[in-house]
């Protein structure tokens, strides 16, 4: 059993500034910093940390499935060290031609909390072969596979793929990007999908309950639909049972919004480890507590450090 995450990996240069500029205006960051980003190693860094937390729950290992630059371009090599060995970058593929990663620019507006990106990607992406032979090199492939629903053609057919290949194998997806067409596809084939509000919002829906309920009717598969929003919480829907959870946002005391860069990440980390580590020990709603929790923890921290902290008090 292991954890197979297949998403971008991005170097995050992040600006902070007392608020959003204007087009065209001339503004002042007060600091600037460079990490690792992208959703599902933000995730996998989250994952790792609560896994070290809890030695004796069921340990899966963790993998990134990424595309990178050349092996010994300098990102390739601070990506790697920073995640070994406890998430396996081994089935990740090299573009040998390429020395930059993709990379996202980020404002970060202290006045709103708000964090806008811009990025740049110039990294081939996956296609269906490269994934069915990263699925033939996995030592124990039955397990997750969770995937960041970019290049959704391409994810629909891997997802397929592995429905054939090991019917056991249990698929999430996150439906995050507005407007990306394909998200509905891919929510229709994964047992557990995570929708944002900015997808659920441009979909037509005005809350999250709305969102999971109506989207349990389009998707035949999925055991579980979870939708995050902000500051009203998360909930989350058992469709066989139709058990649905609200969870309200948690806010640590003395709360203020530090770095929202990565929070739906996090709550995903949060909900995978409750679904794959804890099983039938915790209920649904002890899982989306300790997702919220987590994300909440994240939003009032700068970056992702000290995160396994929040399952020791949990
Ligand atoms: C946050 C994030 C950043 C990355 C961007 C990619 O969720 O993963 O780390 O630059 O989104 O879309």
């Amino acid at each position: 059993m292991c954890l197979v995450a297949v998403g971008a990996c991005y170097v995050d240069t992040i600006l902070t500034t007392p608020y959003y500029p204007g087009e065209d205006d001339k503004l002042r960051a007060t600091s600037i910093s460079r990490r690792r980003g992208g959703n599902c190693p933000n995730s996998l860094e989250v994952l790792q940390q609560l896994m070290a937390e809890s030695p004796s729950d069921f340990q899966v290992p963790l993998n990134l499935v990424a595309i990178l630059p050349a092996r010994s371009s300098v990102a390739a090599q601070q990506i790697r060290s920073a995640f070994e060995p406890h998430v396996s970058l081994e089935h990740c593929i090299y573009r040998e031609e390429f020395e930059e990663p993709a990379s996202s620019y980020i404002i970060k507006s202290q006045a709103s909390g708000s964090r806008t990106i811009v990025n740049y990607n110039e990294l081939p992406e996956m296609t269906l072969e490269e994934f069915k032979s990263i699925v033939e090199g996995l030592k124990n492939p039955t397990g997750w596979f969770h995937f960041e629903g970019r290049i959704p053609d391409v994810t629909l057919t891997c997802i397929r793929h592995l429905r054939d290949r090991l019917p056991d194998t249990r698929v999430s997806v996150e439906v995050e990007k507005p407007g990306r067409e394909g998200l509905q596809e891919l929510a229709q084939e994964a047992d557990v999908v995570f929708y944002s509000k900015t997808w659920a919002q441009h979909s037509g829906y005005n809350s999250a309950e709305e969102c999971v309920r109506k989207q349990s009717l389009l998707t035949q598969n999925a055991s579980l639909l979870c939708c995050t929003w902000g500051q009203d919480g998360a909930v989350a829907l058992e469709t066989c049972t139709r058990n649905l959870v609200h969870n309200p946002a948690y806010t640590p005391s003395g709360f203020q919004v530090v770095d929202t860069i990565g929070a739906g990440d996090t709550f995903i980390a949060g909900l995978l480890y409750g679904l794959i580590c804890k099983g039938d020990t915790w209920d649904l709603s002890q899982k989306l507590g300790m997702a919220n929790r987590l994300a909440g923890t994240k939003v009032a921290q700068e970056g992702f450090s000290n995160l396994g902290g929040v399952l020791k008090e949990y």
